[in-house]
């Protein structure tokens, strides 16, 4: 189990600026917790925060009961925690399966099943390296695959929809879903998709560096059904064509 207690971040510019405030969570193994909530809300920089590339000026993160507050980005990723940015480095001057053996996986046929689980056909990326000529979503999927193959104790996906097309979308969708039956990890996917909410056990909603809430799937694409502008933002409010009885601005 990861537990993040009472963490609180800051990052310093001009002066010191909090951007993750009493953060307090804990997540079950096996499960799949999908993070969602408004652009700037904090969702990156939790995760961040969980690989140790955010140090909190408050508070104590838990592996299986174990501080592990102090300890810096390499060591979390011997313990098993994993990070997919949402926009993944470039690593220059490696093939793809020199890259997936790196990450623990030099079996061709294991290598092989790992691009068909995030939609790249093996045969084409295989040999392939890894330079500007890729596109971001095959980049993306192959840092998906990377973790993948890392076997995780904690994997954190970050909106690993971004730019990816929709037949791959699918298989990535599937490969989640199934991704207990295969390795034995605590899922963070952070995403903006209905579809990828609906994988989750818990959904936990995060806005203005705190969480707002942790919540059920059901509550979540129930309250998405009823989303509805506000009355201020309507044309017809802003051109007094509404009784102002009706008009909640
Ligand atoms: N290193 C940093 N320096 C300055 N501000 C930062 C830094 N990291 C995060 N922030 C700020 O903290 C807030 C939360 O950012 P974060 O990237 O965590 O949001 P997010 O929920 O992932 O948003 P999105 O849905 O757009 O990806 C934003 O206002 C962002 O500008
Ligand atoms: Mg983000």
């Amino acid at each position: 189990m990861l537990e993040l207690r009472d963490i609180s971040v800051s990052v310093t510019e001009e002066k010191e600026v909090p951007i993750l405030k009493d953060i307090n969570l804990a997540l079950d193994k096996n499960k799949i917790y999908v993070m969602t909530g408004p652009n700037g809300g904090g969702k990156s920089s939790i995760a961040k925060t969980i690989m140790g590339i955010y140090q909190p000026v408050k508070g104590k993160i838990l592996l299986d009961g174990i501080d592990i507050t102090e300890k810096g980005i390499t060591e979390r990723a011997r313990l098993g925690i994993g990070y997919a940015f949402q926009q993944p480095p470039r690593f220059k001057g490696l093939k793809v399966r020199e890259l997936l053996a790196l990450a623990g996986k030099e079996d061709l046929d294991e290598q092989c099943d790992l691009l068909f689980d995030v939609g790249l056909c093996a045969q084409d990326y295989i040999d392939r390296e890894i330079n500007a000529s890729f596109s971001g979503g095959e980049l993306k999927r192959i840092e998906i695959a990377t973790l993948l193959a890392r076997n995780l104790n904690v994997a954190v996906f970050d909106e690993p929809e971004a730019g990816i097309d929709l037949w791959s979308f699918q298989k990535l969708t599937e490969t989640f879903e199934h991704l207990h039956e295969k390795y034995n990890t605590t899922l963070v996917i952070i995403s903006h998709q209905e579809r990828i909410l609906r994988l989750a056990d818990e959904v936990i909603l995060v806005s203005e560096g705190r969480i707002s809430e942790i919540t059920s799937r059901e509550n979540i694409l129930a309250e998405i059904e009823k989303i509805d502008f506000d009355c201020r933002c309507r044309k017809e409010c802003i051109k007094g064509e509404i009784a102002s009885a009706e008009c909640d601005r």
